[in-house]
């Protein structure tokens, strides 16, 4: 039986038809800016209100802004890290052998946790490291086995423009697909989420539009 567990925004919880799929790989896909952090830190808010221990592996911004953000969206990541239930690991973009090390880091963390929330933010900055297409995409596929097995639901955030006619690894690896999306319009910043695909689950069709506030992501209706 495939579990289903909160996002933690309703909204994508509803479109999911009842959230991500336990164990399960999520890729992030958006535009600087499109609110790709913001979602992973509900998603984690989520689980660390529910008792579930959580882990934030971040190649992009420091340790210190990460709690901030979780501060501005009411989370208090240094409790949680005080009683154990949350860690960041707060890495630089490494060469291959630190890229190889660092992946049974993550996992070895997540068994001595029993982690059941896992963000990587981002992916792509950290799989720089592997210059060869071959070795990242295996890179991928064995991490997300291994979370599978212990049912640690992840997300792993890709830093590019979403576009399904130039879809990269990483969409055929994951489990279930999320573009962010942030374009002009009239010159105006407009936002879209889409849901497009998630494996041995039914989702929502349609483009939903968002808004990013002090609370995080707010997706209003079908456009
Ligand atoms: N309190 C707020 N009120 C309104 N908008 C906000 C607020 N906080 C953040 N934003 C919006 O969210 C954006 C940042 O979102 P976030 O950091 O999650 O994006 P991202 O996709 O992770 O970007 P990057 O790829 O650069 O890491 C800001 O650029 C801003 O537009
Ligand atoms: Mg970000």
């Amino acid at each position: 039986m495939t579990e289903k567990i909160s996002t933690g925004i309703e909204k994508l919880d509803e479109l999911t038809s009842g959230g991500f799929i336990e164990g399960s790989f999520v890729m992030l896909s958006g535009e600087p800016g499109s609110g790709k952090t913001m979602l992973s830190n509900s998603f984690l808010k989520e689980g660390l209100n529910n008792g579930e221990n959580c882990i934030y592996v971040t190649f992009v911004e420091p340790e210190e802004k990460i709690a901030e953000y979780g501060r501005s969206m009411d989370i208090d990541y240094s409790k949680y890290e005080k009683q154990g239930n949350f860690k960041i690991l707060d890495r630089p973009v490494g060469e291959e052998m630190h890229v190889e090390d660092l992946t049974t880091e993550i996992i070895d963390e997540v068994n001595s946790m029993n982690c059941k929330r896992l963000v990587i933010d981002s992916l792509s900055a950290w799989i720089l490291g592997f210059p060869e297409g071959q070795k990242k995409r295996r890179l991928v596929r064995t991490l997300s086995r291994l979370l599978d097995r212990v049912n640690c639901t992840w997300i792993g955030i890709v830093e590019h423009t979403p576009k399904i006619e130039e879809a990269s690894f990483e969409e055929y690896l994951a489990d279930s697909v999320i573009y962010m999306e942030t374009k002009f319009k009239d010159n105006v910043l407009k936002r879209e989420l889409k849901v497009l695909k998630m494996r041995g689950s039914d989702h929502a069709r349609n483009a939903y539009g968002y808004i990013i506030d002090e609370d995080g992501i707010n997706i209003g209706g079908p456009k």
